[in-house]
């Protein structure tokens, strides 16, 4: 979906120079066309070579190189970026930026675009907490760039502490947000319910179910990508957060509906892919409860149920986890819960359903009619999925 993207990744002298060549591997295989730009400093890590081989693409190094694809470069690849990134970005990188010094062809590139700027601060602790860089970089925030990171942790100096480039999958959620900007479901706000709920019975057990999470996490990504502005309430899952993606964490039932009735307050689109308790124990036992007794009953009471408590003009997209007669089911719930769509999912299937990466569905609409899926992975899925959200949005 980004393909015909362009990207400036500017490569500053850091350390971490060796991540920005999986960066480069990870958006050339996104389909983006990536132009790599280093500093003088950067080559003293690695050699152009590096990203030459990963971008297919020459690699811009030099203001005064006479025979280049582009004329009069700086201004070529500053019209021509949908983003431009620097990662690392070091602390004399982004005392350059603040100034508007462009005395390299990655600090002109950046003065002269009109493109948004990305920058992942890598640097030492001392430097990183210099009043200096701290103003350069709230000089920067308020002209428009982007800040992500730095992370704590260990420094190449053998030090502890904040300075490190923050992770490649966040910088790279935070490109795809800033492209998504303009896609197809721009500014529109979208809710996504994610992962299992746990209900308590003591003070270290609880009632869980087998949901990974892997569902809901793909629609809310699709939807950043698309440029949504994504609420994502989540279940305890083990998946990395999302950047770009407003998290809501939740255990309980009851606290997923709470968070889903106030986020969905002012939203255009509810997806509902958590796998939501429908009982829980009546009443949390105090402690842990202890192995005395030969048999144990607990008492369950329902759950509400999230989806149908939701009114009012908003798109409500539910699942449904299924196994024999799924269709006459499915259909059923769709017209219960009031949905506009309902997606289908075959629980006794291996290749689908609970944690697996693919997913194998079937979409019912509210005329009734059904459209069965291939096996796809699950962000397939989730694009699928958004683009009869985008058909729903236009037919309101
Ligand atoms: N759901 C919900 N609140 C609940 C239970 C389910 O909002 N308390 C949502 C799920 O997130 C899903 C849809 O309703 O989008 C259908 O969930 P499913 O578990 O398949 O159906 P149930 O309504 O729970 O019915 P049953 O378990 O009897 O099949």
């Amino acid at each position: 979906m980004f393909k015909g993207k362009n990207v400036v990744l500017g490569v500053t002298g850091s350390i971490a120079v060796y991540k920005a060549a999986d960066i480069a591997s990870k958006l050339t295989q996104r389909g983006l066309c990536v132009d790599v730009v280093m500093t003088k400093a950067a080559m003293q890590f690695v050699t152009p070579l590096t990203f030459r081989s990963i971008t297919h693409r020459p690699v811009v190094t030099d203001m005064f190189e006479p025979a280049s694809e582009f004329s009069v470069e700086h201004v070529a690849l500053a019209e021509r970026a949908d983003v431009v990134v620097i990662a690392p970005a070091t602390a004399d990188a982004i005392a350059k930026l603040a100034a508007g010094i462009a005395d390299e062809m990655l600090f002109s590139t950046v003065l002269a675009t009109r493109a948004p700027v990305i920058l992942a601060p890598a640097m030492d602790v001392g430097m990183w907490q210099n009043s200096i860089t701290q103003e350069n970089l709230t000089k920067l925030r308020s002209r428009g760039f982007t800040i992500v990171g730095p992370g704590y942790g260990r420094l190449a100096s053998g030090l502890v502490g904040m300075g490190r480039l923050i992770e490649n999958e966040e910088i790279l959620g935070i490109i795809y947000h800033v492209l998504g900007r303009k896609g197809d479901l721009a500014e529109k706000q979208i809710v996504v319910s994610a992962g299992g709920t746990q209900e308590p019975i003591d003070l270290v057990r609880y009632i869980g179910n087998r949901s990974s999470g892997k569902m809901g996490y793909a629609i809310a990504e699709a939807a950043r990508d698309r440029g949504a502005v994504v609420t994502l309430v989540t279940g305890p899952t083990a998946l990395p957060a999302l950047s770009g993606v407003d998290a809501m964490p939740v255990q309980t039932a009851e606290q997923m509906r709470d968070a889903v009735l106030k986020a969905t307050a002012a939203a255009d689109v509810l997806i509902m892919a958590a796998a939501v308790a429908d009982y829980r124990p009546a009443t949390v036992a105090e402690g842990k409860i202890k192995r005395e007794a030969d048999t144990l009953n607990l008492e369950l009471v329902k759950t509400s149920d999230i989806l149908a408590d939701v009114k009012g003009d908003i798109i409500k997209v539910g699942f449904a986890a299924e196994s024999g007669d799924m269709i006459a089911r499915a259909t059923e719930k769709l017209k219960k819960k009031q949905l506009d769509l309902i997606v289908v999912n075959d629980i006794t299937a291996k290749d689908s359903g609970f944690d697996t990466d693919t997913n194998r569905v079937t979409f019912i609409g509210r005329d009734g009619k059904a459209e069965q899926l291939p096996l796809m992975l699950k962000l397939e899925v989730a694009h699928k999925i958004l683009d009869r959200v985008v058909a729903l949005l236009a037919g309101k």
